[in-house]
């Protein structure tokens, strides 16, 4: 190691500096407050060969070092910690496997595209039980004839829904643990495979993060990547590079905070002279500098014994847990030599503050450094003998109070309108409908909930479950996104880790997924009915009860079922046909059809059409409930 940078590492940093001072800096503020993802400096780090720096020129790379990858991290992060990541996760997550891993079929198709930078790519590892415990992965692929069959779901991936191709982590043979893991090339586009909406972060808000989702996801055997059961070796080798990028990352995003911080306690008067010559500030400045030199120097070892195909595994977890712990104290001593005007939103230093905290949770939380390091220092130790096993652990929550669920019953009649039936005559019997309660009640207190999610698809959906919440005398709540992302109920209704905690006897949880986020604040929920289109929706496996179905359908009819009166009858049941107009009228029924008077539009067949142009039930609104009356 020579501890030293040479003339091609500088003059890359210049390059970099250069372009992203110019390109990011003066809208680095911008891409903050909007949480918006710079497109169109993806070019510009394309043309100037940057998306494959450490990947050989006849792989669409640039034939540089990983030093060189990591100085250029460093550098997009100095300014904009997000713009860092978008580089780190491409390159040394989307990229790396399939260099390192891919057969010559897979390198031509995918990894020319991703080193030249033509394509974007990403890693989809985590999910919602399998984060620092990565051998959890619930994600399947089944092999059928030449296709691996995918289903499951990947949370916070970065560059998604951005990036175009990526490696997906998938259990080939759930018996085998880690053994049974398996990698899969997956492109954008492929049927079956979605996102959800990108996360609204606290930092490194210009990089975009979002879930994956695969619903029978159709992967050609081709893009199986290494052997099967290869999988979490590539995943935990992969983590190991990236861990570097993670740590340039973090030093990147203090330097930043550091430099601004030295200018300021130069130009800042107080007392008479410059803050920087109290020894309060100016031996601040010195640790924040040694601390960085510190980082710079583990990151570097790092990456050069990568380079020099050497074991650097100790060497990255080192880097990516020193490097993000002291990004924190550096910032915040940055912060604090800013006093009040680094406080305030604008100020780069309160950004960073932010942008650093990431750098010690992802790629592999700093406890998981330590577990790596120490499992270097000592080998691998038995597992098992102290850790309670999950059953164990189950039994314990249940002395705690909180039943494991006990299985979901799903109500699934002739018809829609059989199964709500069925599930209201259950509800009757265990709750008072007599007893309604404000809309607005707060949650906590509520005792019965009806609960929106993104299912819902639209407010008029949603206006429409708040009315049958109101007339079952039923609170209003739902997910983050049904009241951050969507606005679908207010801000101050919404339940789960970051919101409230609901204490309700019934919870009927319409289009709700089933997020762990979002479960968490239904922890006390005595009953959870689970009204969802998507039979494979993980909220059923937490419901006592549940119905495949639209949700508005089976809300209109289980207000018909427990009100005894028609969902809408404030307006005399009216129902009008949004495509041709014509009006449902419940006393008139719809005879030709074989429908009675006094039918009520919920208790309609399903596969009921409009009589004059035969439109589906879904396609009617309640009339008057929109203005049109
Ligand atoms: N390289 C190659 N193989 C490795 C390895 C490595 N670094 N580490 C472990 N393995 C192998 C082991 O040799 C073992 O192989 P055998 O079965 O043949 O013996 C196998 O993998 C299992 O090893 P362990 O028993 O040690 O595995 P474990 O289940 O105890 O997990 C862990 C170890 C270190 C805790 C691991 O789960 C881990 O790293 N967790 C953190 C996950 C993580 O970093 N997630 C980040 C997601 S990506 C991200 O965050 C990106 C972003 O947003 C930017």
């Amino acid at each position: 190691m020579n501890f030293t940078t040479d003339s091609r590492h500088e003059e890359l940093r210049q390059k970099v500096r250069a372009l992203v001072e110019q390109h990011i800096a003066p809208i680095a503020m911008t891409l903050d407050e909007k949480s918006e993802f710079p497109e169109e400096f993806l070019n510009v780090m394309k043309e100037n060969g940057l998306m494959g720096l450490p990947y050989a020129k006849e792989d669409g790379g640039a034939g540089e070092d990983v030093l060189a990858y990591a100085i250029a991290v460093e550098e997009l992060s100095r300014v904009d910690g997000g713009v860092g990541v978008i580089l780190s996760a491409h390159t040394s997550l989307g990229t790396y496997p399939i260099a390192a891993y891919g057969n010559e079929e897979q390198k031509k198709k995918y990894l020319y595209p991703l080193a030249s930078g033509e394509k974007l790519g990403a890693f989809g590892l985590t999910e919602e039980n399998a984060g620092s415990d990565a051998a959890e992965t619930e994600t399947t692929a089944v092999l059928e004839g030449d296709h691996y069959i995918l289903n499951g779901k990947k949370i916070f991936i970065t560059n998604a829904p951005y990036a175009d191709t990526y490696v997906v982590f998938a259990s080939t043979n759930p018996a085998k643990k880690t053994r049974g893991i398996s990698a899969f090339i997956v492109e954008k586009g492929m049927e079956g495979f979605t996102f959800s909406d990108h996360y609204n972060k606290m930092g490194i808000r210009s990089s975009s993060t979002a879930e994956l989702r695969f619903k029978n996801v159709k992967v050609p055997k081709e893009n199986l990547l290494g052997l099967e059961g290869q999988g979490f070796k590539i995943a935990m080798s992969t983590l190991d590079g990236g861990r570097i990028g993670i740590a340039a990352q973090a030093l990147g995003i203090a330097q930043g905070a550091f430099d601004e911080a030295l200018a300021y306690a130069k130009e800042r008067e107080q007392f008479g002279a410059p803050i920087a010559v109290n020894q309060g500030i100016s031996f601040k400045l010195a640790d924040m500098a040694t601390k960085l030199e510190a980082a710079r120097l583990l990151i570097y070892k790092a990456a050069e014994k990568k380079q020099n195909h050497e074991p650097y595994a100790l060497n990255a977890a080192m880097a990516k847990m020193y490097a993000s712990d002291i990004a924190l104290e550096v910032c915040n001593d940055a912060l604090q030599i800013f006093g009040g005007s680094g406080y305030l939103k604008g100020m780069g230093v309160e950004r960073r503050y932010r942008d650093a905290k990431i750098t010690t949770i992802y790629e592999g939380t700093n406890e998981i450094q330590r577990v790596v390091i120490a499992s270097n220092l000592l080998g691998r130790l038995k597992k098992g003998s102290t850790a309670p096993a999950k059953a164990e652990a189950n039994s314990n929550k249940a002395e705690a109070g909180k039943a494991a669920p006990a299985g979901v019953q799903m109500i699934d009649e002739a018809t829609l309108a059989d199964s709500v039936k069925k599930l209201a005559s259950i509800l009757k019997a265990q709750f008072d409908f007599s007893n309604k309660e404000d809309i607005d009640i707060p949650i906590a207190s509520a005792k019965k909930i009806i609960g929106i999610g993104q299912g819902a698809m639209n407010r008029e959906n949603a206006a429409r479950a708040i009315d049958n919440a109101k007339a079952l005398g039923m609170a209003i709540g739902g997910s983050r996104p049904a009241a951050e992302v969507h606005h679908f109920i207010a801000m101050d209704r919404f339940i789960g880790m970051s919101g409230q905690k609901a204490n309700a006897d019934l919870y009927i949880a319409c289009g709700i997924s089933g997020s762990k986020m979002h479960m968490k604040g239904l922890d006390n929920v005595k009953t959870i009915v689970a009204i969802n289109t998507d039979p494979d929706a993980p909220i059923f496996k937490d419901a006592a009860y549940g119905i495949v179905g639209d949700m508005n359908e089976v809300l209109d009819l289980l207000e018909a079922e427990l009100c005894g009166k028609s969902d809408n009858d404030d307006n005399g049941g009216l129902y009008q046909c949004t495509l041709c107009g014509y009006i449902y009228d419940p006393v008139i029924g719809d005879p030709e059809s074989g429908i009675a008077p006094g039918t009520s539009f919920a208790a309609l067949p399903d596969d009921w059409t409009c009589p004059i142009c035969g439109a589906k039930k879904e396609d009617f609104i309640p009339f008057g409930k929109d203005g049109q009356k």
